[in-house]
This record gives C-alpha cells, sequence and structure tokens, in this order.
C-alpha cells in the first residue's frame, strides 16, 4: 500500500502535466506534512518557484494547480494561502479507510521494496584478545537495527562480523604466552577474556622495552603467517577463549552475525598489492608501499598514503578492508556495503573508498558507506570510563542496567502492593533492562555523543524504552480486562474517527510507512524511536480522551482496533530495534 505522501505525490503529478504539460511531470512538488496542523496535514509549496519560471503570480498558479487536482476522495477542498501555499486537510472518511486495510495486514501496509538488494553489514567486529567496550555496543545495536530493518524491508542482508583476528599481537601476545603461561597455548579454556586482555597488556610492555622479545614475537608472525602448526594452534585458542565470551553478549542482546574476520582475507591480501601494481597505484616511501589519492592529507597538509604494506611485509588494517572490500563485491555480490564504527574510522573508511574506486574496483552499481556513530559519555561528558580510568566492560554495564531495572521494579510493586513471581521479575528486569540500553542508544542521531544515564534510560517517562513497552502493556491490560481477542473482531466493524484524539492517533500510525522507507535511506534508526516516542503520546492522549471497553457499540470496536493497530505498530517497531515487549511489566 502506497503511504499518504506518495498517494498524493502521484495526484499531484497528473495535475501538474494537465495544468503545464508533460515536462512538468517532475516538477519538484515540495510536498511535505504541514509545520502546523492549523494549515491542515499537507502542504504543496511548488507554486512560488514555478511561478517565477512561468512569470505569473504564485497565487494564479496555485488556482491553475487546484483546477487540475482530482484529489476529492482524499482531501477536502485545498485552500490557497499566503502568497500560494496548498493546504491540505486529509477527509476521515480516507484515513479510515486507509487504517482498516493497514489493519487488516500482517505487515501493517508496509509492501517490501520492489527491488531487494544484496546488502552486506559490517558491524560489531570487536577484536580478539581485547574486551568488548562500550563502542562495540554502539556498533552492535546500531548494525543490528539498520540491518532488522533493511531484512524487513526485504533485502537480504549479509550481517558480517569483521573481528579483529589478525595482526602483529598475536605475536607478541603467543610470544609472551611461551613465556609465562605455555598450557593456555595448548589447552582450551585455560583463560578467560580477563586473564587474556591482562596478559596482551603485559606482553605490550615487554614487547615496548625489549628488543630481544621484540624479534621473537615478529619471528611468530612470521610462523603464524606461514601456517606453522603450533603457533596457529595458539592463536586459534586464543580466538576460540575470546568468541565464547562476545557470544555471550550476542546471546544477551538477541544478536545474530556471521564471523569473518580479518584472518579471512589474509590469503587475498597480497593479490591486492599485485592488482594495485599492476594498475601502477604504489608508491614506495622507506620500503613501505603505499598509494596517494587526491584530498587526502596530513595535519602538516601534506598528501598522504595510504600504506597498504609495510617495509617488513607485513600488511594493514587497510589492505584488508580493501580485500573485503573486492570480496564483498564479487563474492557476495553485494549491491550495498554498509560499516557500522565509531566516527573516529572516517578517515580511514574515506580513503579505502577512494583508493576502491580509483582502482576500479568498485563498479556504479554498488554503494558503499560508512555509517559513523559518536561517543558514549559519562555524566562528566567525557568518554565513559570506569572510577580507575578503564574502559567499561560491556557485560559489566550491561549487568548494572538488570540490576538497577530490578530494585526500581521490586519498589514500583512494592509501591502497588503487587505480588509477582521470582521468574516474573528477573525476566521483566531483563528485558526492561536491555532494551533501555539499546533503545538509550538508538534514540540519539547516531552521528553525536550522547551521555549515559541509568536513571534518564530506565525512567517511565519521556523518550525512553520503559515508556514505549508500558503503552503496549497498557493495550494488553485492556485485552485483560475486556476478555477481547484482537484477532477475532467483529470483521464487518470499521474504524470511526470522531474525536481529535483518534484523528491524531490514525494520521500518526499511518506514517510508519514512510519511516521505515526513510531508515532504509539514510540508515538512522532513531526515526523509528522518535516515531515510536510520538505513537506512545498520542496513543496516550487518546486512552485518557476516549473511553474504550464502557464505549458503545460500533465505537467500542472500532476504539479497540485502535488500539489493537497502535501495538501492533509498537510491536513492530521495536522488533526492527532489536527490542522485544512485554505483556505485562
Ligand atoms: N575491529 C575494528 C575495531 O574494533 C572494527 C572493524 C570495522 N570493520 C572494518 N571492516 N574495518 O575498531
Amino acid at each position: 500500500m502506497n503511504s499518504i505522501a506518495q498517494q498524493l505525490k502521484t495526484r499531484f503529478e497528473k495535475a501538474f502535466t494537465s495544468a503545464f504539460g508533460e515536462s512538468y511531470a517532475d516538477t519538484d512538488l515540495m510536498l511535505a506534512p504541514a509545520g502546523n496542523p492549523k494549515f491542515g496535514d499537507f502542504q504543496c509549496n511548488a507554486a512560488m518557484s514555478l511561478g517565477k519560471k512561468l512569470g505569473k503570480p504564485p497565487r494564479a498558479i496555485a488556482s491553475t494547480i487546484i483546477e487540475n487536482l482530482d484529489i476529492a476522495d482524499i482531501c477536502e477542498t485545498p485552500e490557497i494561502a499566503g502568497p500560494g501555499f496548498i493546504n491540505l486537510k486529509l477527509k476521515p472518511a480516507y484515513l479510515e479507510a486507509q487504517i482498516s486495510e493497514i489493519a487488516a495486514d500482517t505487515r501493517l501496509g508496509i509492501e517490501p521494496v520492489k527491488t531487494p538488494q544484496r546488502v552486506a553489514i559490517d558491524f560489531s567486529s570487536p577484536n580478539i584478545a581485547k574486551e568488548m567496550h562500550v563502542g562495540h555496543l554502539r556498533s552492535t545495536i546500531i548494525g543490528d537495527a539498520i540491518a532488522r530493518t533493511l531484512e524487513f524491508q526485504g533485502h537480504d542482508v549479509i550481517r558480517i562480523n569483521h573481528i579483529g583476528d589478525w595482526g602483529t599481537q598475536f605475536g607478541m601476545l603467543i610470544a609472551y604466552l611461551r613465556e609465562v603461561h605455555p598450557q593456555a597455548l595448548t589447552t582450551a579454556d585455560a583463560l578467560d577474556l580477563g586473564d587474556l586482555v591482562a596478559f596482551y597488556r603485559q606482553a605490550k610492555q615487554r614487547f615496548d622495552a625489549d628488543a630481544t622479545f621484540k624479534e621473537t614475537a615478529r619471528q611468530e608472525v612470521v610462523k603464524l603467517q606461514a601456517g606453522a602448526e603450533d603457533t596457529r594452534r595458539a592463536w586459534k585458542l586464543l580466538c576460540d577463549q575470546s568468541r565464547r565470551e562476545f557470544q555471550v553478549i550476542y546471546d544477551l542482546l538477541d544478536i545474530k552475525l556471521t564471523e569473518r574476520g580479518e584472518s579471512f582475507y589474509n590469503p587475498l591480501l597480497s593479490a591486492v598489492i599485485a592488482d594495485l601494481n599492476k594498475l601502477g597505484l604504489l608508491v614506495e616511501s622507506d620500503g613501505a608501499k603505499c598509494i596517494f589519492v587526491d584530498g587526502f592529507t596530513n595535519k602538516e597538509g601534506e598528501p598522504l598514503p595510504l600504506i597498504v604494506q609495510k617495509s617488513d611485509g607485513g600488511y594493514n588494517y587497510a589492505t584488508t578492508d580493501l580485500a573485503a572490500i573486492r570480496y564483498r563485491i564479487q563474492n557476495d555480490k553485494a549491491k550495498r556495503i554498509v560499516y557500522v564504527t565509531d566516527s573516529g574510522q572516517a578517515n580511514h573508511f574515506a580513503q579505502v573508498f577512494a583508493v576502491a574506486r580509483k582502482a576500479g574496483w568498485i563498479p556504479e552499481d554498488v554503494e558503499i558507506v560508512h555509517v559513523p556513530f559518536g561517543l558514549v559519555c559519562g555524566e562528566d561528558g567525557k568518554r565513559l570510563k570506569t572510577r580507575s580510568g578503564d574502559a567499561v566492560r560491556l557485560q559489566d554495564l550491561l549487568d548494572e542496567a538488570i540490576v538497577r531495572t530490578r530494585q526500581d521494579l521490586e519498589n514500583r510493586l512494592k509501591a502497588e502492593e503487587r505480588h509477582e513471581t521470582e521468574e516474573f521479575i528477573a525476566s521483566v528486569s531483563r528485558t526492561v533492562g536491555l532494551s533501555a540500553v539499546k533503545y538509550a542508544d538508538l534514540s540519539q542521531n547516531r552521528a553525536s555523543n550522547y551521555v549515559f544515564s541509568y536513571d534518564k534510560m530506565l525512567a517511565l517517562q519521556g523518550n525512553t524504552a520503559p515508556y514505549m513497552l508500558y503503552a503496549y502493556v497498557r493495550v494488553q491490560g485492556i485485552r485483560r480486562k475486556g476478555e477481547i481477542d484482537f484477532d477475532n473482531l467483529d470483521a464487518s466493524a470499521k474504524v470511526i474517527l470522531q474525536s481529535d484524539a483518534e484523528l491524531v492517533l490514525a494520521k500518526h500510525l499511518l506514517q510508519f510507512n514512510e519511516v521505515i522507507n526513510a531508515v532504509g535511506g539514510d540508515l538512522l534508526p532513531n526515526r523509528i524511536c522518535q516515531y515510536l516516542f510520538e505513537l506512545s503520546q498520542k496513543f496516550n492522549q487518546f486512552f485518557e480522551q476516549c473511553p474504550v471497553l464502557k464505549a458503545e457499540e460500533p465505537l467500542r470496536t472500532s476504539r479497540l482496533m485502535l488500539c489493537d493497530l497502535t501495538a501492533r505498530t509498537l510491536k513492530l517497531g521495536l522488533d526492527l530495534l532489536g527490542i522485544q515487549v512485554l505483556e505485562r511489566m
């Protein structure tokens, strides 16, 4: 089903053609939701620029448009305001029919896209032998929400975990463990990730201070790259240990990913260099192989090279990313490639994309985008840290959210003199706590930094997960109280939109389609949050102003339909954000 904006657009395009001729069919209609409900629901502001072009007064142009506009089934008679704005007010009968149509559809009237694409989304991507930190939380949550939205639109999404599982740091770590804790390299589960991180730190210190150790570490890298069996086995064990702990977090957050770490591309790296060489793009500088592309300079304004092979023959993060681009285009056949990382990597990606483009590896019909996000900050406005100044472990942060939710819940139950089972309390705390963390992150424009505050994200009021979940629970409360079977409401019943609150809610329900389309384009999941927040507010107003169970028929069934449609919209929207609804809370 086409969104209201699309339906209006079609009508206007026809009017433009019949009023001004074929060549005006794709004039920019400047059709937008009205800024102020006083002026109606939509506005067409094209008469002003058209007036200039045609040398006629805009108000006269606006009348000509209206005379040619066949729109009586959708809107009241259009009005011309000010210099030549055309104001449109949707007819309740039209809205009623539209609402009935989306209510009867499991996808709420949102059709899959006409041309589904294969999309590769590179997200989460933590590093082996390092803990996942809040930056990876953002990448994971934002990447998952984008993946869910595109999947819902009907795209074929590959969710890639580009884990940092390769590189010189492994030589260092293995060399160090051989000395101090050799059994970790031969036995599974000998270390947990915390130990591994500590060893990693010690190894790094040793590496920086001791030249002999540095050489031993380098030897290990060579052995690893050459596939020496014991070094490989050691490396694999280290990866498995980290992987196990990443999986705990993915399970907790309900995240599905396919691991294809940096090591996957190792066999493809020499061909990247060879091909760049054939293209004549490689420049040697101090023994390293580099590429220069226009527009990239360092702080001093000098041309900034992308180093693809170090003087010792080792490859870089960027080399792997070049190989990954080729693989995703050639083997995965991806038509859109999306990278979700912090904005600190914006230059890296811009430069890698520019090199790949210069090399001719990105065909015209492939879109490649970096989806950057800002920092998670503490209450002090600086990067979130623990008291001791370390990066916050993701696991601790999520556990804390669940514990705090539980405290709030227990207090509320006490105040309301409600008795609930331990099972209920545990499951509600978990769902609400995790949802709150996800929602707080997703509700911000991802490009900005945000302040991490348990108090704010757990508040029952405001643009928070609990507020949204509560609106859903409200509808389920009505269902239980009235013993309503929403799936089997009177099939002949119609939605009736009488009061303002009903009309406002209905108009909002009909905008979800547009929001999903927008997110599919600009990959900003906060649009969904904002939409759901406004939906919850409008629903609560409706609920306060319009009796539901106590209303007379046919209003009663009509209002039940609005309640159910709101709940289903909330459920779908939250699902696209990776958030589960609750029946009670
Ligand atoms: N492992 C990197 C990090 O922790 C993120 C990888 C992002 N993906 C990529 N293809 N470079 O910062």
